[in-house]
């Protein structure tokens, strides 16, 4: 399978590889590819390895990148109306047989979003609400997963509730 990651602000391997600070906006939204292998540690890879070891084809390719930016349009908006930008995220598309029978296939979107698998950053303090408060020992992991969960309304404001959601 593909591993899609969609970004809006530098941060992570990409502010690395690039020298670009951790924070900055980008031009706009870029979609990268890496190839799913954890023996390898998920390598970015190029439209052109997809299409030269045949893992999708450019329609295959075209409809994943649509619905990852449809997908980032729609999230961004969410996050922006409970005062959350969304740095970036992680999509994994697998492929099946068409069902038409033709021979050719379909890309297949199998994942979930959570602050797992997305950066959430505070829109005023910048202060970061996901997996790389666990990721760099930030502490407060799960007071930020659930001020993710408060705000989007799936938790009522009750700080109990921090012990029971885990
Ligand atoms: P990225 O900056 O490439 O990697 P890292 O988290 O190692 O700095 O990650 C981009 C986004 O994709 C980030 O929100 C984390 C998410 N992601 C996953 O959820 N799983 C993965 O295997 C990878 C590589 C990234």
């Amino acid at each position: 399978p593909l591993e899609v990651i969609c970004r809006n602000v530098a941060a992570g391997t990409m502010a690395k590889r690039l020298g670009i600070e951790e924070g900055e906006k980008l031009p706009r939204s870029i979609v990268e590819f890496c190839l799913k292998r954890d023996d390898l540690g998920d390598p970015l890879i190029a439209e052109e390895h997809i299409y030269a070891f045949g893992w999708a084809s450019q329609a295959e390719l075209d409809e994943m990148i649509a619905m990852t930016l449809r997908i980032n349009d729609y999230l961004q908006g969410m996050f922006a109306g409970i005062g959350i930008k969304l740095i970036d995220f992680k999509l994994e598309f697998g492929r099946l047989e068409h069902p038409d029978g033709l021979g050719g296939h379909m890309s297949v979107l199998a994942d979930e979003i959570s602050p797992d698998s997305c950066r959430l950053w505070d829109r005023e303090t910048d202060k970061k609400l996901d997996k790389d408060r666990f990721r760099r020992d930030l502490g407060e992991v799960t007071e930020a997963y659930t001020e993710v969960a408060t705000r989007l309304g799936i938790l009522k404001a009750n700080p109990s509730s921090a012990n029971i959601s885990v």
